[in-house]
């Protein structure tokens, strides 16, 4: 870990395949042009994490990906995980930290592209490594065509028994960012990974104009998935 948060310079941990579209969301952020951005933790998942009896326990290490400015991983860390928060653009980075403070045991902030396996690792996010994944408008603002890398990543990162707790914006609008997904579609694809669903539904308490969440738990079960669960999730990305 420990990359520097600068914007202006490639960093190892950015591929330079990615680094263009880094410097897009780099962009979004100097302009203000972050209207996803919330100001906090979203609603449901916030609810979701101080009381629901299905909460994970908290404990563990868990990577909250596209944290942006770091609500959420922040939220994780304030209830008692040990997180890391990550995001390829350094001005996301750049702007957790002044949120929310540099580095600590509890709080990591990583400069790095989600789908860059080598950098996860030198940073230890190596497979098996997580107790817990939370994601929060990564998936809906990659391009639909790396959604099987992003699975095949989760499933790698996630140790057995480890969870993924995501709110996805389930709408059928053209083009993105934000890319809507469909509920069922989105929940066979993540069974077909290899997780098991424990909660999907229409989330509860989201901002207005955020009607179309839902929110999933799903669990990597204690044995391998088999070969034909992976099929659609290659290990990295185009
Ligand atoms: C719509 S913003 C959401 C930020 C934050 N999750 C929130 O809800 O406020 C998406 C974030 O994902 C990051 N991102 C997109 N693709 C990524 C990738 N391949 N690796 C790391 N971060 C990525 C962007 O830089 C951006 O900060």
């Amino acid at each position: 870990m420990g990359q520097s948060s600068s914007a202006s310079s490639p960093v190892p941990g950015v591929r330079q395949a990615s680094e263009s579209e880094a410097a897009r969301w780099d962009q979004r952020y100097r302009d203000g042009s972050d209207g996803w951005e919330l100001g906090q933790p979203a609603p449901p998942l916030a609810m979701f994490l101080r009381r629901h009896p299905l909460a994970p326990q908290r404990e563990g290490k868990v990577l909250v990906p596209g944290c942006g400015r770091g609500h959420e991983a922040a939220l994780l860390a304030e209830l008692g995980y040990s997180v890391v928060g990550l995001d390829f653009s350094g001005e996301a980075v750049r702007e957790a930290r002044r949120w929310y403070g540099p580095d600590r045991p509890q709080l990591r902030w990583l400069q790095a592209d989600l789908f860059d396996a080598a950098a996860l690792a030198a940073a230890g996010l190596g497979k098996g490594s997580l107790d817990g994944v939370v994601e929060h408008t990564c998936f809906c603002a990659i391009d639909p065509r790396q959604r099987a890398a992003y699975r095949a990543t989760v499933l790698r990162l996630l140790k057995p028994g480890g969870w993924l707790l995501g709110l996805f914006l389930c709408h059928s609008r053209e083009g993105g960012p934000p890319y809507g997904s469909d509920p069922e579609e989105l929940a066979r694809q993540w069974r077909q990974t290899g997780l098991v669903p424990e909660l999907w539904e229409p989330a509860q308490g989201s901002v207005a104009q955020r009607s179309d969440e839902w929110l999933g738990l799903w669990r990597k079960s204690l044995q391998s998935p088999s070969p034909h669960q992976l099929e659609d999730a290659p290990c990295s990305a185009p």
